[in-house]
C-alpha cells in the first residue's frame, strides 16, 4: 500500500485530538512529557536540552531515553504512531565539522554532504530523527550572529550548497537508520533582519525576495527536504508564522513542497507580542491557515486548533492537510517499521573516519586572507611563540551553536602545534599576555590565535562593531610594536574588519570555527602539509559602517569608479571591501588565460577558460563563474555567480574549466513575480574572485 493510502486509514481512525496532537512539537523538558505521550499529543518532541553526560561519548544515553519515549508512544498511546525527535545539529554532532559558514568557505559540496552524511549517523545513532539544519538564510550583514549558521551571502554558493546538505543528511532513502529528515530553515528572508538585530523585522522588496532569498529554499525543496522551518521575523509587518502568501501560497502551492513546515520557537505565540494577533486562539488560527503545520514548543496548537474546528472558525480539512505532511515524514522515515534507535550505533560516535570527514572539511574551510611570504613555516630550525587569547581554546573550536561537541575530544591550536613539529621548532607559549610580549623578541615568527569566543557567535549574539575584540587587537598592535613577524589566526563566526591587520601584520589566516579537527587542520596549513585553498563565501568589509556590503548589489545611476561627489561614495572611506567575496590566496599562484565563450544554442552558452598553475606547489583553486545582465526590466546585479568549479593543479599543470549556461541560469524573477529570460547583452568573468578575473560578454536573441 503506498504511502497516501496507509496515511488516510490513518486519517479515518484518528480523533480531532489525536490530530491536533501530531502537529505539536513538545518540549522535552516539560513535567507531563510521558503522560502527554500516552494521550497523543507528542506528534513530536525537540529535544533542546544539553547532553546528558555518559562515560563517554559513546554511551546511549539520549538513545536511550529516546526509546523509551518511542516505546510509550508506540505501545501505550491508542494509536501508537511514532514520535519524530527533533534536534539542532548544525554541523556536527558528537564529530564537530567547521561551522556552516566556514564549510561554505570550501565551495565544495561533496565535503557539505559528507559532514551531513557523518552529522546524520551520529545524530541518529542517539536517536534523533529530524534535523533542524541546515541554514539557508542569505546573510548579507555580518552583525547578525546567526551569519555563522549558514552558507553565506550568495543565492547560488548557498543554493549548491542546501542541495548538498540535504542530500546528506536525507541519504538516498530515508529509511536507511543513519540518515534524519532535513529541516531548512529560517523561511524565509531572516538574514535580513534590520539592524543586524536578531528576531528583528525585515522590509524585503519582492523582487528581492525572489532573486535573492528564495532560490536556496526553492533549491531545497527540488533536493527533497522533508521540512521546513518558518523564521521568528516579519517582512513588512506579515510575521512569517501569518504569511500566508509565502508558506501555503509560494512554498506549498507554487514550488508543491510535501513536506511540513514547523514553526520557530514559540514563534506562533509569539505573534501576540507581533501585535498581530490578540489570543493564543488567534495565534492558532492565523498559523494554520498561513500554512504552518507543526507548532514548535508554544502548546497554542495543542490548545487551541480543536475547538477552533469544533465552533466552524478552521475547516477540517486544513488540520488533515497537515497532519498527513506530517504522518507523510514518518512514512519516509520508516518509523512505522522501525520506530527504535540501535542504541549499539552510538560506538560510532567520534570514530576515526567521521574525524577525518570533519578534519578535510576544516582543513578545505581555511582561508589565507593575507600572506607575504611568512607561510608556510619551516619545519625545523624555527622559534615560533604561539599566543593569543584563544590559542589554548578548544570548545570555542565547535562553534556557537553546536550542543554535542565536548572540549575533551576537542585538540587546542597550541596542543596540535606542539604534537605537530616534535622537537624540531622551539615553541615557546603563555596564557598571559604580558608574558607572550616579554618571550616574543625571542621567536623568529609569532602565531597570535585571536578572534571571536562563542558567547560572540551565533544565535542573538549581534554586534555594533566587526572590529576584534578589544583585548586581542591591542595584543596584535603590542606585538607589531615590537616587530616580531606575526601570523594571526583568526577564529571567528562572521567576517571581521580587519584592516589594521592586514596593513601590519605578515599572514592572516582566517579559519572560522573549524570543529573536532579544526586545530590540526591550521597546523597542517601553517607548516605547508596542506595548501589553503579557502575563499569566503561572505564579503569582508573594512569597517561596520560599510554594512550591508555584498559584492552583487545592483548598479546605481551614479555608478563608482568616478571620483567626485555626484557619485555613489562614503565620504570618510573607501567603497571598496577589504577582501571580495569568493576571495582567498593559496601557497600556490595561478593563471587565467583564454577565455572561450561560445553561443551553444538560442539561450544557451558555453564558457571555458585556462588555467595554470604557475608556482612549485601543488594546489587546489577555485574557478568562479559570473555573469551581469546589463539591460533587463528591472536592475540587475553588477556581478552574480553563476558557477564555480575546485581544480587541482600540480605544478606548472594547466586545466580547462568549462561552464554550460541555460536559460535559466540566465533568467531572473521579474516585477510580476515571474522568472523570466530577457535577450540581450551579458558581461562574463571568469576568475579567482568576485573582484578580479578574465573579462567578456554575449549576446542573445
Ligand atoms: C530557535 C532557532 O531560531 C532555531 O534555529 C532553532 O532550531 C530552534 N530555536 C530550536 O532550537
Amino acid at each position: 500500500m503506498s504511502f497516501e493510502l496507509k496515511i488516510d486509514a490513518l486519517l479515518g481512525r484518528m480523533t480531532l485530538v489525536e490530530k491536533v496532537g501530531q502537529m505539536c512539537q513538545l518540549a522535552i523538558f516539560i513535567p507531563d512529557l510521558e503522560d502527554r505521550i500516552r494521550q497523543g499529543h507528542a506528534g513530536s518532541i525537540i529535544c533542546s536540552n544539553s547532553p546528558t553526560p555518559g562515560n563517554t561519548p559513546q554511551d546511549p544515553v539520549l538513545a536511550l531515553q529516546l526509546n523509551e519515549y518511542q516505546r510509550l508512544a508506540v505501545e501505550e498511546s491508542r494509536l501508537g504512531i511514532p514520535i519524530l525527535f527533533g534536534r539542532d545539529v548544525l554541523h556536527g554532532y558528537k564529530t564537530v565539522g567547521p561551522i556552516p559558514l566556514g564549510q561554505a568557505a570550501t565551495w565544495n559540496p561533496e565535503i557539505i554532504e559528507s559532514v551531513a552524511r557523518v552529522t546524520a549517523c551520529e545524530a541518529s545513532a542517539d536517536g534523533i530523527n529530524l534535523n533542524f539544519a541546515p541554514v539557508i538564510d542569505i546573510a548579507r550583514d555580518p552583525r547578525w550572529g546567526r551569519i555563522a549558521e549558514g552558507f553565506g551571502e550568495d543565492p547560488h554558493l548557498c543554493s549548491v550548497l542546501a542541495q548538498a546538505a540535504v542530500r546528506g543528511y536525507q541519504g538516498e532513502d530515508l529509511t536507511d537508520p543513519a540518515t534524519v529528515l532535513a529541516c531548512a530553515k529560517h523561511f524565509a528572508g531572516y538574514g535580513a533582519v534590520e539592524g543586524g538585530r536578531d528576531y528583528n523585522g525585515t522590509e524585503i522588496a519582492a523582487t528581492t525576495l525572489r532573486n535573492i532569498y528564495l532560490p536556496p529554499f526553492w533549491a531545497a525543496v527540488r533536493a527533497g527536504v522533508g521540512a521546513i522551518m518558518s523564521g521568528f521575523h516579519d517582512i513588512g509587518g506579515i510575521p512569517m508564522s501569518a504569511h500566508r502568501e509565502l508558506v501555503a501560497g509560494i512554498l506549498k502551492e507554487e514550488w508543491g513542497f510535501e513536506g511540513f513546515v514547523i514553526s520557530d520557537w514559540a514563534a506562533i505565540d509569539e505573534m501576540r507580542q507581533h501585535g498581530v494577533a490578540e489570543t493564543r486562539a488567534d495565534c492558532a488560527l492565523i498559523s494554520a491557515l498561513a500554512g504552518l503545520d507543526m507548532d514548535m514548543a508554544s502548546e497554542v496548537y495543542i490548545d487551541e486548533l480543536a475547538a477552533l474546528v469544533e465552533t466552524n472558525q478552521l475547516a477540517e480539512a486544513v488540520i488533515d492537510d497537515a497532519v498527513r505532511r506530517v504522518l507523510r515524514a514518518k512514512f519516509r522515515l520508516g518509523l512505522f517499521d522501525q520506530p527504535y534507535t540501535d542504541v549499539k550505533r552510538a560506538s560510532l560516535h567520534l570514530s576515526p573516519d567521521h574525524r577525518q570527514v570533519v578534519r578535510k572539511a576544516a582543513e578545505q574551510s581555511l582561508v589565507l586572507l593575507k600572506n607575504d611570504g611568512i607561510l608556510p613555516l619551516a619545519k625545523s630550525d624555527l622559534t615560533v611563540g604561539v599566543f593569543g587569547p584563544l590559542a589554548n581554546a578548544r570548545k570555542t573550536l565547535c562553534g556557537a551553536w553546536n550542543l554535542d561537541g565536548h572540549e575533551d575530544s576537542v585538540l587546542s591550536i597550541l596542543d596540535a602545534v606542539r604534537d605537530k613539529v616534535g622537537a624540531n621548532v622551539e615553541i615557546l607559549a603563555t596564557d598571559l599576555v604580558d608574558d607572550a610580549l616579554k618571550i616574543a623578541p625571542r621567536c623568529d615568527v609569532v602565531i597570535a590565535v585571536v578572534g571571536e569566543g562563542i558567547a560572540r557567535s551565533g544565535e542573538n549574539n549581534c554586534i555594533t562593531t566587526l572590529d576584534l575584540p578589544p583585548g586581542h587587537q591591542a595584543f596584535l598592535e603590542a606585538l607589531h610594536a615590537i616587530q616580531v613577524p606575526t601570523a594571526a589566526i583568526v577564529l571567528a563566526g562572521r567576517p571581521l574588519a580587519l584592516e589594521w591587520a592586514d596593513r601590519n601584520l605578515s599572514a592572516i589566516l582566517m579559519v572560522w570555527h573549524p570543529g573536532t579537527e579544526g586545530a590540526k587542520a591550521i597546523t597542517d596549513t601553517l607548516f605547508g602539509d596542506h595548501n589553503p585553498s579557502g575563499k569566503s563565501p561572505v564579503t569582508f568589509p573594512r569597517n561596520v559602517g560599510q554594512v550591508p556590503l555584498h559584492y552583487n548589489h545592483r548598479p546605481t545611476g551614479r555608478p563608482l569608479p568616478r571620483n567626485d561627489r555626484r557619485h555613489s561614495r562614503y565620504a570618510d572611506a573607501p567603497d571598496s571591501p577589504l577582501y571580495p567575496f569568493g576571495y582567498g590566496l593559496s601557497y600556490s599562484t595561478f593563471e587565467y588565460r583564454n577565455l572561450h565563450i561560445t553561443v551553444t544554442a538560442p539561450r544557451a552558452v558555453s564558457i571555458s577558460a585556462e588555467i595554470t598553475n604557475t608556482s612549485s606547489t601543488a594546489g587546489d583553486e577555485i574557478a568562479q563563474l559570473y555573469i551581469r545582465d546589463v539591460v533587463a526590466s528591472i536592475s540587475r546585479p553588477v556581478k552574480e555567480l553563476k558557477g564555480f568549479s575546485r581544480l587541482s593543479l600540480k605544478p606548472g599543470e594547466t586545466q580547462t574549466v568549462v561552464f554550460q549556461l541555460t536559460q535559466d541560469d540566465l533568467s531572473f524573477y521579474n516585477q510580476s513575480g515571474h522568472l523570466s529570460f530577457e535577450p540581450g547583452l551579458f558581461k562574463v568573468w571568469v576568475g579567482p574572485d568576485s573582484n578580479t578575473g578574465l573579462a567578456g560578454q554575449f549576446e542573445l536573441k
